[in-house]
């Protein structure tokens, strides 16, 4: 099926595009993009995009699908789907599974399965050490054989230095970026919240900033002896901002990213106790939240993404401090992204896009992603920015519920999701037809 997108404004940060135009798909790639594109010769379906915004699908590089083995709190098919709703087109997921994704056998059974049940793109991340122990490297050769994007050990950072320097000497043969989550589990040890007034006041045991910037610079330090490609996890404090900067100030292959509840919330969130707002890294203060802001202004912080955390309800409702860390983020990232970002003029419409689609794509070499050039993949997300919705877990299409946004009102919202030129959302509702 073909199909027309038309009198949308179209905004394309690759192809430096903000105009009305349509645009028109075919065998799922980008056929043409243009002023007033006449199809009525060919069959095709049409979306009245006047009015709205179109824009290259999104792309979340950290999300956590949890399959294999935690389908109680995800699965592909359920978190594909709220990929969807998001207005994502593209995620890729994390190894921290059960077993966790350290061998070819399993990235091919993410893919695989992702095909058969998924509703939008997955790329897998490989582990860096088996069983993401921490002990010795994984198969990365074979899992990028695989389709393996990049490798991480996410929540379960690598604590030995050399190991690390290993595992980015071994990436660069393959040219793909090593993930860091960093955290010293050391100095985190049994905190739960950031570090500092609300702690105390809270009665919560924190979590200091040093924890995740002892990491951030260790890894940069790696990464300029072996000149590897270092992406930086959920970047979370004032000085991980700083040393990032510091880093790509000296041309280090260094890249980074920030999470809407990190640009969103700050650690005074936690005084109700919800558990949602238990994550890792922690909630920081308003100054942090500040840095990561103008870190996005200045390029410093290259893309966003959710670190999507599912987790069931009965994991979440028990006391603060037995909580697991983390919060889902696909469905209402995009809502965040436009009040926190592109509302309060730190980036603009342009900008907040290119750290969704562009950036992404080339930090990941995500071929045929990330822009409305032709001959790319059909997938596209369009937004009505005149539609206005509050946060309600019963629309989740995820399994999970654990978000601190319940009941906040979010616009802008992402009304068509469209993958490989076919429409997997449409008005805020999942397709059927679910199949890529
Ligand atoms: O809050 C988090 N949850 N942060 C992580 O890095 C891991 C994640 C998880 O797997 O639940």
């Amino acid at each position: 099926m073909n199909l027309l997108i038309k009198g949308g404004r179209v905004v394309d940060p690759a192809n430096n595009m903000d105009q009305v135009a349509d645009i028109y798909i075919t065998n799922g790639k980008i056929a043409s993009v243009g002023a007033q594109i006449d199809v009525s010769r060919h069959d095709c379906e049409v979306i009245d995009a006047q009015g709205k915004w179109v824009f290259p699908g999104f792309i979340d590089m950290h999300v956590h699908l949890r399959e294999p083995g935690y389908e109680a709190k995800e699965t592909i098919a359920t978190g594909t789907r709220a990929a969807a709703r998001g207005g994502f087109t593209s995620v890729a997921c994390m190894p921290n599974t059960n077993p966790v994704i350290d061998n070819r056998a399993l990235v091919e059974f993410v893919k695989a399965k992702a095909l058969a049940e998924g509703v939008v793109h997955v790329f897998p991340i490989g582990a860096i050490t088996k069983g993401s122990r921490g002990e010795e490297l994984a198969e990365i050769g074979d899992m990028y054989q695989a389709g393996a994007v990049a490798i991480s050990d996410d929540g379960q950072p690598v604590a030995n230095a050399q190991l690390m320097r290993l595992a980015m000497q071994y990436a660069m043969m393959f040219d793909i970026p090593i993930i860091s989550h960093c955290e010293d589990k050391q100095l985190v040890a049994d905190g739960v919240m950031n570090e500092g007034y609300c702690s105390t006041l809270f009665g919560l045991r924190g979590i200091t900033r040093a924890a995740e910037e002892i990491m951030v610079a260790r890894d940069i330090l790696l990464a300029e002896v072996t000149g590897a490609k270092l992406h930086i996890a959920h970047v979370s404090t004032r000085g991980s901002v700083e040393l990032v900067r510091m880093a790509k100030k000296k041309g280090l292959r260094v890249t980074a990213e920030a999470t809407p509840h990190h640009f969103t919330l700050t650690e005074e969130a936690v005084g109700n106790y919800d558990t949602s707002t238990k994550v890792n890294p922690p909630l920081r203060s308003a100054e942090d939240v500040q840095a990561v802001k103008e870190g996005l202004k200045d390029g410093t912080i290259d893309i966003i993404a959710t670190d999507h955390a599912p987790h069931t309800v009965e994991e979440k409702d028990v006391e603060y401090n037995y909580a697991p860390f983390g919060m889902i983020g696909l469905e209402t990232a995009w809502g965040l992204i436009y009040e926190e970002l592109v509302e309060k003029g730190i980036l603009d419409l342009k900008e907040a896009v290119a750290k969704l689609t562009v950036r992404p794509a080339a930090i990941f070499g995500l071929q045929g992603k990330g822009s409305l050039t032709v001959g790319y993949d059909g997938d596209i997300t369009i937004i009505d920015p005149a539609l206005e919705e509050t946060v309600n877990p019963d629309n989740f299409a995820s399994k999970a519920r654990n978000s601190a946004f319940i009941g906040r009102r979010l616009k802008a919202l992402p009304v068509y999701t469209i993958v490989q030129g076919k429409i997997v959302m449409n008005n805020r509702i999942l397709q059927k037809e679910d199949k890529l």
